[in-house]
């Protein structure tokens, strides 16, 4: 299709159904109450209730005169853009409606999707980064994030400069410093600032606020994103804090059922739009039936993310005094003040991913894992079901050792994701499978 469209250029904005109401007499509609109409007018679908699934690759115009002022639209000789939708590669229905209701957890002006989380990060980096840039980045990133901009984006001519999560305003100062003259030696500028809050697999958390300053005093026109998989989008709002583009993997908690993979990004429409552009081009947009899978769990991604934290709470406060656990790695119970600070300000919840150091090393962690009975195996989080995995042989197995060590990925770890199974089922689990360790 259309040879014509210069989608970079041109990228072609969204068709909106009848404006819904955001608030009654006054009072905000909360996003709980949104994910059950918010962007779908049934009026458009036969008065379907739910969106149906749109599985087209193509739309058609009303007439030619109506295709002809499409493409004057998108092409620039006509004010305005396009009107409707024109291809799938683009966007289509459920894609839509699925990214209004994505904007309302962030309180986002536009959000896209993708057919995955790393298409979504992979994509966001490319629309800002050109040859010679340097992005600076938050250390750990989710291996594949940290791969991409090391192994990848490297061989387009983009280096990093990475600093450790609890980075303090002084020592942002100085790596926005560091990146600053890096981009100035090699020609290009800094091109993004991009954050994993908490960092997967530490858990550690990034003061986004003093990155927003720092940003501020250096680089003002420099964007910052941040991956908020793990605590979005109920336990963390990082546009409140000073973000710019905040990332998911909605293959986690928002899809929440460990039945899809898809991610996607939202933000103010001018951050958006170059991604857009570069989506419009390349394609990644999450297809419709996932988009239509993604509906359904926003209705109650509110209802299932409370319950996960409720039993991590519960599991955690268990699991802390047991005579075989070393420690936890859990974001109710910080040690550290700095990261204490850095939470009370940042976070609305602990969420129900964390560590549990077993007393011992790989063997006792691997007795506790196989006599697990509710708990599954398997790497991933965010799902209604409890997981657990080994991440030093496991996820983290091809890391080098000294690198372990510094993130504190020990034999003895076990991380755990929290479902919403009953509470007590899943202490008496644990109880009995830390009696076989
Ligand atoms: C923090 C974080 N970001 C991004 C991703 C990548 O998401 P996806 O698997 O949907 O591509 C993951 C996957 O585990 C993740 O944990």
């Amino acid at each position: 299709m259309p040879d014509a469209v210069d989608a970079v250029e041109t990228p072609t904005p969204r068709r909106k159904p009848k404006p819904a109401k955001r608030e009654i007499n006054g009072r905000p509609l909360s996003p709980a109450t949104l994910m059950m109409g918010h962007g779908f007018d049934p009026v458009l679908s036969e008065g379907s209730l739910k969106p149906p699934i749109f599985l087209t690759s193509t739309f058609a115009f009303e007439s030619a005169a109506a295709g002809k002022r499409h493409f004057e639209g998108i092409t620039g000789l006509r004010e305005g853009g396009a009107e409707g939708l024109v291809y799938s590669r683009f966007n289509g229905p459920n894609q839509e409606i699925l990214e209004d209701r994505l904007a309302v957890w962030d309180g986002a002006e536009d959000a896209l999707t993708f057919s995955s989380g790393m298409t979504a990060i992979c994509i966001l980096m490319m629309a800002y980064a050109s040859q010679n840039d340097v992005i600076v980045h938050s250390g750990p990133l989710y291996a594949a994030s940290e791969g991409f901009v090391a192994k990848v984006l490297n061989r387009f001519g983009v280096s990093y400069v990475d600093f450790p999560a609890g980075a303090t305003r002084e020592e942002l100062d100085a790596v926005l410093a560091k990146a600053k003259a890096q981009a100035a030696e090699r020609g290009g500028k800094v091109a993004m600032i991009y954050l994993e809050s908490p960092a997967n697999p530490t858990n550690a958390l990034v003061d986004v606020e003093a990155v927003q300053a720092a940003r501020d005093a250096a680089l003002p026109e420099c964007p910052i994103a941040i991956d908020n998989t793990f605590l979005g989008p109920l336990w963390s709002r990082p546009l409140d804090h000073g973000a710019d583009i905040v990332a998911y993997s909605l293959t986690k908690y928002v899809g929440g059922h460990s039945d899809l993979v898809a991610g996607s990004i939202a933000g103010a429409k001018k951050w958006i739009a170059p991604v857009r552009a570069l989506r419009n081009t390349m394609g990644g947009i999450v297809d419709p039936n996932t988009a239509w899978m993604l509906l359904r769990s926003l209705e109650t991604v509110e209802l299932r993310m409370q319950r996960a934290g409720e039993n991590a709470a519960k599991v955690c406060a268990f699991l802390r005094d047991h005579p075989k656990v070393e420690g936890l790695g859990y974001l109710g119970f910080i040690s550290d003040a700095r990261q204490q600070d850095i939470y009370d300000r940042h976070c609305l919840g602990a969420g129900s991913t964390f560590s549990v150091f077993i007393k011992g090393g790989e063997a006792e962690c691997f007795r506790f894992l196989d006599n697990l009975t509710i708990a599954k195996l398997a790497v991933s989080l965010g799902g209604t079901e409890t997981l657990a995995s080994h991440p030093a042989s496991m996820t983290h197995l091809s890391v080098p050792q000294a690198r372990k060590d510094l993130l504190g990925i020990t034999d003895n770890l076990v991380r755990i994701s929290v479902g919403i199974e009953d509470a007590g089922d899943l202490i008496a689990d644990f109880a009995q499978a830390l009696d076989a360790v």
